[in-house]
């Protein structure tokens, strides 16, 4: 019996059309250009007005769908990431697939924070290995501004709104190598944030999240290359959740891995959680970046607090 692979077959991704500037921040709080671009590289971040997570979530899905030549009765599952849904319920995934009458699809959200796209990914490599599923949509939606307080210099210059997407179908070249997911439940307190609480706003401790994504960074890809015997060298591409471009740098630099091989964006969508990575996923295929056979490393980390990798090789569309 043949194995059977998860391959990226398309991509899509919708940002906002409202950019908010570190400009425009230094008049809602006391900060500068120079603070948020030396300590996180980020310039600009889109922010949603007037429409939904799910809005967002439903133009990168059409997108992903255009981009792989897929109708919505081919999907088998819509798996959504998202932290910042519309409703409790119904689930984002819900809302999708009732935009597109994918009614042969079966849905649900996770919420593995900045982790979202990774652990979505690694659930739908199962059920395309198991033969439960042939084609899948991965969608991660994010409106931070929902829940980030514009008077908390701290926390309001980091995060921004978006959705990317893919479209997973099973093929006989491998697209998914390998993946590590993991979470420590124990730091939770330090990365919160809860619509039922009184402040319902993002509370972090910067600090404290810097050194957990550093160190679990690099733990992560080391493990992903020595499990396949591979060195960076192997890697054309290490696509990092954009929290902070010290961060990457900082991982990129420890590991050796030379700064063209690490995709950013961070300076023009700021954090934007589960998104970040399907997003440059989208900007890299539509920059005819991503090759036939590319090993390609996606890392994320973050709330939960939660981590992970994925190991992929691209093939081509
Ligand atoms: O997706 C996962 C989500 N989170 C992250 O990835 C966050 C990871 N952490 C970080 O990116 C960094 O820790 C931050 C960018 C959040 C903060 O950078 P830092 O170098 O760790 O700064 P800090 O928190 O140590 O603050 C240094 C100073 C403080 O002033 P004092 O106490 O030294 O007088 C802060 O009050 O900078 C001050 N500060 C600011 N100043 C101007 C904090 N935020 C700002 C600001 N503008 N926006």
């Amino acid at each position: 019996m043949s194995i059977i692979y998860l391959q990226i077959k398309g991509t899509g991704s919708y940002l906002p059309q409202h950019v908010l500037t570190n400009q425009d921040l230094e008049k809602m709080v006391d900060t500068s250009d120079e603070w948020i671009t030396e300590r996180t590289g980020i310039k600009e971040r889109h922010i949603a007005k007037g429409i939904s997570t799910a809005y967002m979530a439903i133009k990168a899905s059409q997108k992903a769908m255009d981009s792989a030549g897929v109708t919505p009765d081919e999907i088998d599952i819509i798996i959504a990431a998202t932290i910042t849904p519309d409703y409790l319920t119904p689930s984002l995934s819900c809302l999708v697939q009732k935009e597109f009458g994918a009614d042969s699809a079966f849905c649900f959200d996770i919420n593995a924070a900045c982790s979202g796209f990774c652990y979505a990914l690694d659930i739908a490599d199962l059920y395309i290995k198991t033969g439960r599923a042939k084609t899948i949509l991965i969608v991660a939606s994010e409106m931070l501004s929902r829940i980030t307080d514009y008077t908390d210099r701290r926390t309001c210059v980091l995060f921004g709104d978006g959705a990317g997407a893919v479209i997973a179908r099973a093929g006989d070249t491998k697209g998914v190598m390998d993946s590590i997911c993991c979470a420590v439940g124990g730091l939770g307190d330090v990365l919160k944030a809860s619509v039922f609480e009184d402040y319902k706003f993002i509370q972090m401790n910067g600090k404290e999240v810097y050194k957990f994504a550093v160190r679990v960074n690099i733990e992560t890809i080391t493990q992903l290359l020595s499990n396949n015997n591979l060195s960076t060298d192997d890697i054309a591409y290490l696509v990092p959740h954009q929290a902070n471009k010290r961060i990457i740098a900082t991982v990129s630099s420890k590991l050796g891995i030379d700064s063209d091989k690490t995709y950013i964006n961070v300076d023009r969508y700021g954090n934007t959680s589960s998104a970040s990575i399907p997003i440059c996923l989208d900007e890299m295929n539509k920059k005819g970046l991503l090759k036939d056979g590319d090993k390609i490393i996606l890392t994320g980390f973050g709330g939960g607090l939660t981590y992970a990798g994925i190991l992929l090789q691209w093939v081509g569309m």
